[in-house]
């Protein structure tokens, strides 16, 4: 089993480099399969979930290089093999390749992690998407078989709910459909803009991506380019989180960053009283002096992104008064919070609502990070509190974060992995 050792409260110095965005690179490598030639991906996290698609590419006869974050993928040979069980269920993005087997064979076959999909993460809204572009579907709990007998065309699909995943796989699904396809109430977040430049450098047509209103026009053939993934805002919050709760007297540079990208969560910091200097591409934490409690609601881009309502808690933990965490897109993200009470921290989940109180003083305990930003969370939080804190569910952490341990101790925190002979409960 892995833990993370953290031995907490040491001020954090010095500069670290965010890396790609996560949830871009989990459509992006999807999304490549569609070219005719080689994909260059450049600035790939080297993260879990990564490996994963990379190995799923491979059972697809899909040939991959993955060097110095870069990634090249050939997917001249492809075939649609089906893949009911297996790697595909390893990762949630895999609905990604949905999407892109209905455009490149106009059939597939993806198994779905089990538990997510009758839970509180549905997929209700891409299967309609593919319906409305032409396809059956048959979902046999949980194993999505595609089919288009007719071909598909395209359409107009309007969103119920405002959703990153649904809207990505109806670009993918659509890129080559005939005809247009016009999607409402899609979700306008970053990544989606990053999938679209990477398909429209492949050649295809899209419009108004980083809109609610998003064009296409169906084209025939897509072909292999190189494209950069952007900076992942995700992981900037995170570390922006800890550097906020934790920075030295020289303070914490944070580079690459699109600052646009996280305006919302960078206003609830100025809100609290957080010192940084904003740059082109970088954010220079400062020591603050008392912060002040903020109530925070997490809503689709350009709002607070639910990905950052559990790191940020922990440095809540930090300031002075009483707050409110509403979490509009997933209200069951609570996983953190008996952990961090744990650790000393006063937090009550009253219904939908969260109520922080500090600050608090937090000990060192054996906390378990059940899900991947509740990892970050809890690591903020071992490095704020006294003494010695073990973080299990590390794998979480991992499928997310490129080097956390390495960024961390490059900023003078005593934090380490290890690995013992105990299996995982
Ligand atoms: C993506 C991100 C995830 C982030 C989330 C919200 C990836 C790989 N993951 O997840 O990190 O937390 O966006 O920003 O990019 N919904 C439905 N039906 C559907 C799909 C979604 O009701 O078919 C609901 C969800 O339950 C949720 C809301 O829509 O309440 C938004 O979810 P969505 O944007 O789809 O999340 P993901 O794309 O899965």
């Amino acid at each position: 089993m892995k833990k993370l050792i953290i031995h907490g409260n040491k001020p954090l110095e010095g500069e670290i480099t965010i890396n790609g965005a996560k949830n871009s690179t989990v459509a992006l490598i999807p999304a490549a399969i569609l070219a005719d030639s080689t994909v260059v991906l450049e600035g790939v996290p080297d993260i879990q979930d990564v490996h994963s698609l990379i190995e799923i590419l491979k059972d697809f006869n899909v040939e991959t290089h993955f060097e110095n974050n870069t990634l090249t993928i050939d997917p001249s040979k492809m075939e649609s093999i089906p893949m009911p069980h297996g790697k595909i269920q390893s990762l949630r993005a895999s609905y990604y390749f949905m999407g892109a087997l209905l455009s490149k064979f106009g059939e597939g076959v993806i198994g779905l992690p089990g538990g997510c999909f009758l839970g509180p993460r549905p997929i209700d809204l891409h299967i309609k998407a593919f319906r409305s572009l032409g396809v059956d579907v048959d979902d046999d709990y949980g194993v999505i078989t595609l089919t288009t007998p007719n071909g598909m065309l395209g359409t107009r699909i309007y969103m119920d709910v405002v959703s990153v995943g649904a809207t990505i796989n109806a670009i993918l699904a659509a890129v080559r459909a005939p005809g247009k396809t016009v999607i409402e109430n899609a979700a306008r977040e970053p990544e989606i803009i990053d999938v679209v430049t990477l398909l429209n450098k492949m050649g295809a047509q899209i419009r108004g991506a980083g809109t609610s209103v998003i064009r296409i026009t169906g084209v025939e053939t897509l072909r292999g380019v190189t494209h950069t993934i952007i900076p992942d805002r995700i992981e900037a919050g995170t570390y922006i989180s800890a550097a906020v709760a934790m920075a030295g007297e020289k303070g914490i540079r944070i580079n690459n960053i699109i600052y646009e990208h996280i305006e919302s969560f960078v206003a609830k910091l100025d809100e609290m009283g957080a010192m940084m200097e904003i740059g082109e591409d970088y954010v220079h934490v400062y020591p603050s002096n008392e912060l002040k409690m903020v109530s925070i609601k997490t809503q689709p881009y350009p709002g607070f992104a639910t990905d950052l309502q559990q790191p940020i808690t922990a440095l809540l933990l930090k300031t002075h008064g009483e707050g409110t965490i509403m979490d509009t897109i997933y209200p069951q993200r609570v996983n953190h919070i008996p952990e961090l009470n744990r650790m000393g921290a006063n937090i009550k989940v009253d219904g939908d609502m969260i109520r922080v109180e500090g600050p608090s003083k937090l000990s060192g305990a054996p906390v378990k990070a059940s899900d991947l930003r509740a990892g970050a969370c809890l690591v903020i939080a071992g490095l704020i509190a006294e003494g010695e804190t073990v973080v299990t569910g590390v794998d979480n952490i991992l499928r997310g974060y490129t080097n956390i341990v390495g960024k961390f101790t490059d900023l003078g925190a005593d934090i380490r992995l290890i690995e013992d002979d105990q299996p995982e409960e």
